[in-house]
């Protein structure tokens, strides 16, 4: 049996429905996109942020009439927005009121020490309180995000609301301020008609759980207006749980930021894939008056069993573009910052995913491996060396793609292959995640600065939590 195997609800095959619960449920359209509460500074020391996340059962009103019983961070979905500035130390107290589970704060892609990062190793038990506290260094700027992460319950707690925004803003940005900043976190819902959340399913699990609707902050394709003329810079987030976002906008997109920050120059895009736990940062230009959308493509992940969600044509977010002329704005400069590129690599390794699935007369037993292992908190599967720069390559032998991710540090794409074929992506650019699609193999180069144990894992967190996850230890 597959480590993990004990969380899983429904393990009885027979007769058992598996496709998800079918929503009946509306959710009301069109209303001001809200923007994120930000999460007040306590500290008034300059260089200091000082605040508190209480994680804590919580109510939502999705659907008109009834009350979702959520899991929020101060009682909101997703979270309070943290911002704060480059070289701020940053001390978070953290406060676990969901009852009877354990769960952590983890800074995903932040450059934080190990212990303060809110590992499935360092849980804060349900009543309990721990601070955590880093300082984010210079040239750290960038988009990332918190959630929880403790072991065997991330994926739920994560479903259940538990995600948030951390900005992380440069002395001096590049980007001009008259664009605004509007960040844009697409979270997935399934709603069962008296308004609460289903459980995962026998295919949440193999899939990893995708909903009925794709949120942004929280709404149904909430609705923004604009001048027309105008560029904004949006902040995009993949907070779902295993969601592929192949996305479009009826405007003009250059993308200016990844996970890590801003690339060295924005580039044009008409379409853009975000995979679980992926951000992008982008400058869209809205050129003519009328409704411009964001709306979703069809991307085929892989899917096991029936009932494939259909993911084209969703509309997440409409912008009213009106006939009033924007006041003139500062263009977007050509270069937005110098990325050094990872030298020479003195290790390279390889991690390869795999799915075993094998189907018994009352059973089913599944993994979702690295290199033929689960998961073992009890297990060191890679020990490195704090500042020496590797390779890793991603070989995904599944039938499904894997979002690859790693804590502590941010790599550089170096290569992807796909039947014998190499191509190197079209920009240098800071990353914590990226899609190995099924059959393909990504490589990457990568040094981690802190030592410690970090995690490396597949972002389906359905997946993270049966098996496909390891720990990499980094030596000083
Ligand atoms: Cu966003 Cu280990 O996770
Ligand atoms: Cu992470
Ligand atoms: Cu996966």
């Amino acid at each position: 049996d597959m480590p993990g195997m004990d969380d899983m609800p429904g393990m009885d095959m027979g007769g058992n429905d598996m496709a998800a619960p079918k929503n009946a449920l509306m959710l009301p359209e069109g209303e001001p996109l809200r923007q994120l509460p930000l999460l007040v500074n306590e500290a008034n020391t300059p260089g200091l942020f000082r605040a508190k996340l209480t994680a804590e059962p919580a109510t939502a009103r999705f659907a008109a009439g009834l009350d979702t019983p959520i899991l929020g961070y101060n009682g909101m979905s997703p979270g309070p927005l943290i911002e704060a500035v480059e070289g701020d130390r940053v001390e978070i107290t953290f406060a676990n009121r969901i009852p009877g589970e354990a769960s952590t704060l983890h800074w995903h892609g932040m450059p934080v020490p190990a212990d303060q990062d809110g590992n499935p190793m360092d849980p804060v038990a349900t009543a309990g309180d721990r601070t955590y506290s880093f300082e984010l260094p210079e040239g750290s700027a960038a988009a990332y995000w918190y959630h929880p992460h403790p072991h065997g319950k991330t994926a739920e707690q994560v479903y259940r609301g538990l995600a948030g925004v951390f900005l992380v803003k440069p002395k001096v940005d590049p980007i001009p301020a008259e664009y605004g900043d509007t960040v844009l976190v697409f979270t997935d819902l399934r709603l069962a008609a008296d308004g609460t959340m289903p459980d995962n399913t026998m295919v949440d699990l193999m899939n990893g759980r995708v909903g009925d609707h794709v949120l942004v902050n929280g709404q149904k394709n909430p609705a923004l207006t604009v001048p027309f003329g105008t560029k904004r810079r949006f902040r995009l987030y993949n907070a779902t749980n295993a969601r592929f976002l192949r996305l479009s906008f009826e405007a003009s997109m250059m993308v200016v930021g990844t996970d890590g920050g801003l690339l060295e120059a924005p580039i044009e895009a008409d379409e853009i894939l975000l995979s679980p736990a992926e951000r992008l940062e982008l400058i869209v230009t809205f050129d003519k008056p009328g409704p411009a959308t964001l709306y979703t493509l069809d991307y085929d992940r892989g899917w096991m069993g029936a009932g494939r969600p259909a993911d084209a044509g969703l509309t997440l977010l409409t912008v009213n573009v009106s006939e009033t002329p924007a006041e003139p704005l500062p263009p977007l400069p050509d270069r937005l910052r110098p990325i050094a590129q990872l030298n020479a690599p003195v290790v390279s390794r390889r991690f390869v995913f795999t799915e075993t699935m094998t189907m018994t007369a009352t059973n089913m037993e599944m993994g979702f491996l690295i290199n033929g292992a689960a998961f073992d908190m009890g297990r060191i599967d890679v020990v490195s060396k704090a500042g020496q720069v590797e390779l890793w390559e991603i070989v995904n032998k599944a039938d499904m793609d894997h979002p690859f991710h790693v804590h502590g540090t941010q790599f550089q794409v170096i290569e992807h292959e796909r039947d014998g074929q190499v191509s190197k992506p079209a920009y240098l650019a800071w990353k914590d995640t990226v899609n190995v699609a099924r059959g393909e193999t990504v490589r990457l180069l990568l040094r981690q600065d802190r030592p410690g144990l970090r995690m490396f894992h597949c972002h389906i967190l359905e997946h993270e939590q049966l098996g496909m996850m390891g720990i990499v230890d980094v030596q000083a």
